[in-house]
């Protein structure tokens, strides 16, 4: 049987889960590949470092260039995080034509778009399965799958971190700080988990999936990002009585122009808390799991479901990945289907604040005759329709919250208008505006 000789470069959570699904699993990968999969190094930044997964000493190194510029090293696994170090790794690897695996999605975020040239340049891969959503083959469905159609619509919840904390929040009437611990005790958080709870991580996420449905490179900074920070028990009991569940929700959406001559739809890229009805199956969509829910113009509604993070989801993902490049090596094609289809001009991406969306808005206010007339005063006067609004019983004291529904608007249009009631003083605290979506 033949083999492929790699060298994964990273041997923490994922890196350990690899080498372990390989020890499992590696004899059923063989028999549906034909390939026998042979980690012959693994890089890591100190060898003296417990490991959860036991990796035999003699295959630890401490040296990346070794390893990429072995010739016996067939395919470079890139599993260390971060995008210095490691963008270096796989450039190296792609310059002498050496196909790479990577569950980075900081990296092709940042820089994709050379990456993947890079390795059209040089006739080889890149893979990246592990980058998005975890165990979820969202990828390789978008890339394969659903080549034959033009994505719509595309929402996901694709951080494990911010869909456990809003889970629990909901589930167990918990505030916010008292989940985070927990999550990054459990290792679903990343080192630094302001990628997660402020959506940075997610918004990475949906740019490779936006840019891959939509055939043009979207960079991370036209993605419109906000994090789940703000969002307290309290919104999340309103939501519920509203009929809403509160997710970080990515929304990739195409927006049509209305009519008009040379008029080109634009694409919405965001993430942020949204409250989904109750009866919508992302709602139901809990704890470390993700799922991206897409609308092709041909299939209709599509939903997949799975663990977005942690070590054997993503490591189910990478191997995936080797056995894409199994096949290709042996094909001796660059890849059966290109990593990244460029296949649209840049449409361009509508900027935030010309998103249109209905809202949630809770206020905190002071309990008096008038209170509410000044504030729809304001609405009306920047033509903000209100659906409905709630005081909700109970509360007693000096600031209220009072609870709003508000009919389509712009995200400029509510920011402004937020700003002006704000500054009533009748208004005691910043108002909390989290977009409904009705898909
Ligand atoms: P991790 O546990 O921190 O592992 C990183 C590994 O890389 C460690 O083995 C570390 O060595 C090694 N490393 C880091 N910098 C190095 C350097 N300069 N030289 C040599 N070795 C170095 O991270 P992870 O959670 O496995 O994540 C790896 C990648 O997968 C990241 O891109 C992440 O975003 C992505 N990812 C992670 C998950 C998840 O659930 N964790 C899910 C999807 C994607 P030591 O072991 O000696 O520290
Ligand atoms: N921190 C990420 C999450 C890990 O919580 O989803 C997977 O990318």
């Amino acid at each position: 049987m033949e083999q492929v000789t790699l060298g994964l470069v990273g041997g923490g959570t994922v890196g350990g889960g690899v080498f372990q699904a390989l020890e499992r699993n590696g004899a059923l990968l063989s028999l549906r590949t034909g390939y026998k999969f042979h980690v012959a190094k693994v890089v890591v930044r100190d060898l003296k470092k417990p490991r959860p997964v036991p990796i035999p000493s003699e295959l630890l190194g401490t040296d990346w260039r070794a390893v990429v510029d072995d010739p016996a090293i067939k395919l470079v696994v890139e599993l260390m995080g971060g995008t210095s170090t490691a963008r270096h790794v796989v450039r190296r690897a792609l310059e002498i034509g050496k196909p790479v695996v990577t569950a980075n999605k900081a990296l092709l975020s940042a820089y994709g778009e050379e990456l993947f040239a890079l390795a059209r340049k040089h006739q080889t891969n890149l893979y990246y399965e592990a980058s998005v959503a975890g165990g979820i083959p969202i990828i390789k469905v978008l890339r394969e799958g659903l080549i034959g159609n033009r994505i719509t619509h595309l929402y996901g919840i694709l951080n494990g971190t911010c869909n456990y904390i809003l889970t629990r929040m909901k589930l167990e009437g918990l505030e916010f700080q008292e989940v985070l611990d927990e999550a990054q005790r459990l290792g679903y958080a990343e080192a630094d988990p302001s990628l997660d709870i402020d959506g940075h991580d997610a918004a990475q996420k949906a740019g490779i999936l936006a840019s891959l449905a939509h055939g043009f490179w979207i960079r991370p900074e036209q993605v419109s990002a906000s994090g789940i920070r703000t969002i307290t028990k309290l919104d999340i009991q309103f939501a519920g009585q509203l009929g809403y569940t509160i997710k970080l929700l990515a929304k990739v959406k195409q927006i049509d122009p209305g009519t008009g001559a040379n008029v080109r739809s634009k694409i919405q890229v965001s993430v942020s808390p949204t409250l989904v009805p109750n009866d919508h199956v992302l709602a139901s969509v809990n704890h470390v799991f993700n799922a991206v829910f897409v609308r092709g113009d041909v299939v209709g509604d599509t939903l997949l479901y799975g663990r977005g993070a942690g070590q054997d989801a993503t490591a189910s993902a990478v191997l995936s990945d080797l056995a894409d490049a199994a096949f290709d090596l042996r094909n001796g094609v660059q890849s059966r289907i290109p990593p990244f289809v460029s296949h649209e001009r840049n449409r361009g991406i509508l900027p935030l604040a010309d998103e249109v969306s209905p809202y949630y808005v809770r206020l905190t206010v002071i309990d008096k005759p008038g209170t509410l007339a000044k504030i729809a005063t304001l609405l009306g006067r920047a033509k903000i329709g209100i659906s409905s609004v709630i005081q909700p019983e109970g509360h007693v004291g000096e600031s209220v919250p009072l609870i709003f529904m508000i009919h389509d608007a712009r995200h400029a249009s509510m920011t402004r208008a937020m700003s002006q009631i704000g500054r009533l003083s009748v208004v005691r605290a910043p108002a909390v505006m989290i977009p409904v979506e009705q898909f």
